[in-house]
């Protein structure tokens, strides 16, 4: 009898004793799951194109399907642009009648998965966008209570990328309610790159890192070099939000401090080709993007992008200063107000790239004396002009320009 107790005793103690280790494993396991967002996805910027600049309502499925058509035709797919993203409004307004997200049918008759599947095998990966509050921007539903029912969906339907508003979110902690769309979409276990889109409101710069791996730093971009209205800007005016928003703590000016592989500052999705913008404009707003590593995504309609729209989107030499793989975000070293203003950033390769942006109303002849830089350029360099695609002698003297209103210098440097 004693034996038997004893024994099972033992037993049980063993068994408690191993259900206790498997709860601290489940717990360990739980711990890690929540610590981590997907690594290795967003090594450099993402690239791909947005409905919303364009459409914002107005999308559907041969919408995306012939804009995949042109990106594959017009080059933008072999540059690197492969995210295909669809913005708000893509849903239903009610959930069904388990809480499922359910698409429009009218605008995507096959269904999602059918769509994604579309463009995987055209070579693209897929995004969507949902909301971290009880509704989107657009009033569709959003994920708000709903975080691990949406993310299975959205791994189910084969979804690559999700962008993640702030609307209707009311008193929530933004950190909170980020990191729990990132455990619910690592819980459903498919690789999902994770767009933070809470417009900078409460520095996601300073928290994200872990979470996601791109953040908003402002409101809505709109096409337009400076213009401010409501939660809208011109590419401008987001680029001195960006310069200005955090004095220099590591000797690199603005937000470019807290980027870096796997986790960049977003400052708006692209309006390059977009009516309110001149060609300059467009070509302009293009490098500033790739000089301070933001996402390159296009917001323009393909299928009517003229053949310049596309030599600017697919700059080769310009991408790669974006997609550097050190992925050192670029600063304005040199500003002469209301004339024009000096953006570098550093290569993995040890070139320079220096982008001069004629800031005036005017056309303007600028002289780069390379001299007044010595500390960040102390020795001698080759210089490329990006735009024009051909060489300009070397550092060895002063460089004159002429630059047109709005327009840029594109350079790299290179070690002679
Ligand atoms: C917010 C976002 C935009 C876009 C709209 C959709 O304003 O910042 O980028 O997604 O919502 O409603």
């Amino acid at each position: 009898m004693q034996n038997t107790l004893k024994h099972s005793l033992t037993r049980s103690g063993k068994l408690l004793r191993s259900a206790l280790t498997g709860i601290a494993a489940a717990a360990a396991l739980a711990a890690t799951s929540q610590a981590q967002k997907f690594e290795g996805l967003a090594l450099t910027p993402p690239m791909g194109w947005n409905s919303w600049n364009t459409f914002e309502s107005n999308i559907n499925e041969q919408l995306v399907i012939d804009t995949a058509e042109e990106m594959k035709a017009n080059g933008m797919l072999d540059a690197g642009y492969q995210y295909i993203v669809i913005d708000d409004t893509w849903s239903l307004r009610e959930r069904d009648a388990d809480g499922n997200l359910v698409a429009d049918p009218e605008k995507f008759p096959s269904g999602i998965k059918a769509l994604a599947d579309k463009l995987h095998a055209m070579g693209f990966k897929f995004g969507i966008y949902g909301d971290a509050g009880k509704t989107t921007c657009a009033g569709y539903p959003g994920s708000q209570g709903h975080e691990y029912q949406d993310a299975r969906t959205f791994a189910a339907w084969g979804v690559d990328y999700l962008k993640y508003d702030w609307c209707a979110t009311g008193t929530r902690d933004a950190k909170e309610a980020y990191t729990t769309m990132r455990d619910a979409l690592h819980a459903a276990g498919r690789p999902i790159v994770f767009s933070i889109c809470e417009w900078g409101d409460n520095k996601p710069w300073e928290w994200a890192q872990d979470i996601g791996h791109l953040w908003r730093i402002s409101g809505d971009i709109y096409d337009c070099w400076d213009c401010e209205f409501k939660w809208s800007r011109g590419f401008k005016a987001i680029l001195d939000g960006y310069h200005d928003a955090k004095p220099s703590v590591v000797g690199r000016d603005g937000l470019g401090q807290y980027a870096g592989p796997g986790g960049w500052n977003d400052a708006d999705m692209l309006e390059v080709g977009n009516p309110g913008l001149t060609l300059a404009e467009s070509r302009s707003h293009f490098t500033l993007w790739a000089m301070i590593s933001s996402p390159l995504m296009a917001g323009n309609d393909m299928r009517v992008a003229t053949p310049e729209i596309i030599e600017i989107l697919t700059n080769k030499e310009i991408i790669a200063l974006n997609q550097d793989p050190d992925g050192v975000a670029g600063w304005r070293i040199f500003t002469a107000p209301d004339k024009y203003e000096i953006w570098v950033k550093p290569l993995s390769d040890g070139d320079w790239a220096v982008t001069v942006l004629n800031s005036s109303e005017e056309t303007q002849d600028v002289t780069v004396e390379w001299h007044r830089m010595e500390q960040t350029f102390p020795d001698e360099y080759s210089i490329r002009d990006l735009w024009a695609g051909k060489d300009l002698g070397d550092t060895h003297q002063p460089l004159k320009a002429t630059i047109a209103s709005h327009d840029v210098l594109a350079l790299r440097l290179s070690k002679k």
